[in-house]
């Protein structure tokens, strides 16, 4: 295959939404029509089975929540799709705000009854942020949920983007018809519990036609041309540029769990998202179409099964063709490294690869050797931006209950902290351990795996810091007076850089107005500037 056909075809998005808006049964249905998966269940079946064979995952399943992220391979309409699943639990949040590093564009789910909820607002907020292009599906439609333009004007003021319907409902809850595509002119007529691709589409050209009073109804069919007139009206014509650059956001309507209004959301996104994108390094910009591979970790997994413990490092990558058995250079390593079983992933699939091109994931077995964030080039020392950490909100102090056991835990949260479960910082006198989340759960998983992958016996004793800011700053002598005054509230994160963990916002306000040269930095990101 071509080079720069291979890149043409491929899309690489997540599906990001609240949990329970439907994101699980939506990823389902799309892989149904990539024939990936044969039957509705599988892929809800397929996180049973992974939670049966791994302690860890115990906790998922417990929880009922998609801890981990998995990719997702599939060929539809001559396009390679690559879907990248993220945690919809708020408390690993940070996951998927990394995960979105490494997609072209992102589809998001919404309940019609719940409309836009507070993880919502936040996946849309990095989404924003990085410029992401974002389709709209509004699921249940079979439920009664809120009036759709009181829906639309609701994404609009909340999410902070323009929006343009590209399907349009007819009724919902028990008296959903169907829905009616803008784009295409054509109505698809609904039936419930749909498990295979059918469709009940009719072409209608010109919405005065009388058949379409003889389909839906000749009030329903009223009702369906005034809310076309008023959103021809009211929004704007769809435009894809303003699509791609982030402006705007069309929006679909339908049911995931019964296939419907799913092939509309497929058809227009495999038409209008992007093929892959180039990304800024700390040198310079990367595109796509660079003959020289090169790419960055996002993710790293532990083994699910724990009899063996390396890892699986997820590679997107950026540029050129990755070829399996040759080497590479790991920039922050300084050391060349080649891989023999990169793996991609076909569904509930994993098969090795030869080869893979931009927009593409990988998994990579790490015997330790890869941090999230990490960049793989042909040679050139550049590392990739845009995978921040971010200040955590919930710190606890780690305490080895078992000093025989001390080294296993040392090496056990080192490597935790490297996958990115959370953040450490070191304390002194006594080099105190301090863990950073976004969310209370990290640290019972942290604990379980500690205990049960690495042998350690430890506890968490709650700390009230409100933030960890990265201290910058070309004053040194400023820098030295605020060490002395604030040393018991000063640690080192991973990489040996200054934290200050301040106790409260006030605190914080304080220390940046006594220390005008000082700069705290809420995110690691101007690490990549020095
Ligand atoms: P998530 O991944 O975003 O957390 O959501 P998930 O797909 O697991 O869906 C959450 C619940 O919503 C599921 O019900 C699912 O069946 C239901 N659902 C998804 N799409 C639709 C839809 O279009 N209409 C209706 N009425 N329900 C929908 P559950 O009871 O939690 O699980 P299950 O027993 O049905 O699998």
């Amino acid at each position: 295959m071509k080079y720069q056909e291979a890149i043409e075809k491929r899309r690489t998005f997540g599906i990001i939404s609240h949990p329970d808006a439907g994101k699980t049964t939506l990823t389902e249905k799309l892989l149904l029509f990539g024939g990936a998966i044969q039957t509705a269940g599988a892929v809800k079946n397929n996180k049973i089975k992974k939670t049966a064979t791994s302690d860890f995952m115990e906790i998922e399943k417990q929880r009922g929540i998609s801890v981990a992220t998995s990719v997702m391979a599939f060929g539809y309409k001559n396009k390679q799709i690559n879907i990248l699943d993220t945690p919809g639990h708020k408390d690993f949040a940070e996951d998927t705000f990394r995960t979105l590093t490494a997609v072209d564009s992102v589809i998001l789910v919404i309940d019609c009854a719940n409309g836009v909820e507070e993880q919502t607002e936040k996946l849309m907020e990095v989404c924003r942020m990085r410029k992401t292009p974002v389709i709209i599906f509004v699921n249940k439609m079979d439920r009664d949920g809120k009036e759709s333009f009181d829906l639309l004007d609701e994404l609009e003021q909340s999410l902070k983007i323009k929006v343009r319907p590209l399907t349009w409902p007819i009724g919902m809850g028990d008296f959903f018809q169907g829905v009616y595509n803008i784009y295409d002119k054509s109505l698809n007529l609904f039936s419930a519990n749909k498990t295979k691709i059918e469709e009940d589409v009719h072409a209608i050209d010109d919405i005065q036609n009388k058949e379409l009073d003889e389909m839906i109804g000749e009030d329903p069919a009223e009702e369906l041309r005034e809310e076309l007139e008023m959103i021809e009206g009211v929004y704007d014509e769809f435009n894809r540029d303003e699509y791609l650059a982030g402006d705007i956001a069309p929006v679909f309507f339908g049911s995931a769990v019964n296939n419907f209004g799913v092939k509309e959301l497929l058809d227009t996104f495999c038409e209008v998202s992007p093929s892959p994108r180039g990304r800024t390094t700390d040198l310079r910009s990367i595109e796509p179409q660079e003959d020289k591979f090169s790419g960055f970790v996002f993710k790293i997994h532990a083994n699910l099964d724990p009899k063996h413990r390396d890892r699986i490092a997820f590679l997107r990558v950026v540029s050129g063709r990755f070829e399996r058995n040759k080497f590479y250079q790991h920039i922050r390593l300084e050391k060349k490294m080649k891989f023999p079983n990169p793996t991609s992933f076909m569904a509930q699939d994993k098969s090795v690869i030869d080869y893979a091109y931009p927009g593409d994931v990988i998994g990579l077995y790490d015997t330790g050797n890869f941090k999230i964030g990490d960049t793989l080039t042909e040679g050139e020392k550049m590392m990739f931006k845009g995978i921040p950490s971010f200040s955590p909100e919930i710190f606890q102090e780690l305490e080895n209950l078992d000093p025989m056991k001390s080294k296993q835990l040392d090496k056990g949260i080192r490597q935790l902290i490297d996958e990115g479960v959370a953040q450490l910082f070191i304390q002194q006198p006594g080099n105190r351990k301090i863990v950073g989340t976004v969310g209370q759960l990290q640290f019972e998983v942290i604990n379980y795996r500690l205990t049960h992958e690495y042998g350690a016996k430890c506890q968490f004793v709650a700390k009230n810091y409100f933030k960890a800011c990265w201290i910058t700053t070309d004053n040194v002598q400023q820098l030295e007076s605020f060490m002395k005054a604030k040393y018991n509230l000063l640690a080192r994160d991973k990489d040996d850089n200054l934290v200050f963990l301040a106790e409260t916002p006030f605190l914080l306000q304080m220390a940046e107005q006594d220390y005008p040269d000082l700069t705290f930095h809420k995110t690691s990101e101007f690490m990549l500037d020095k």
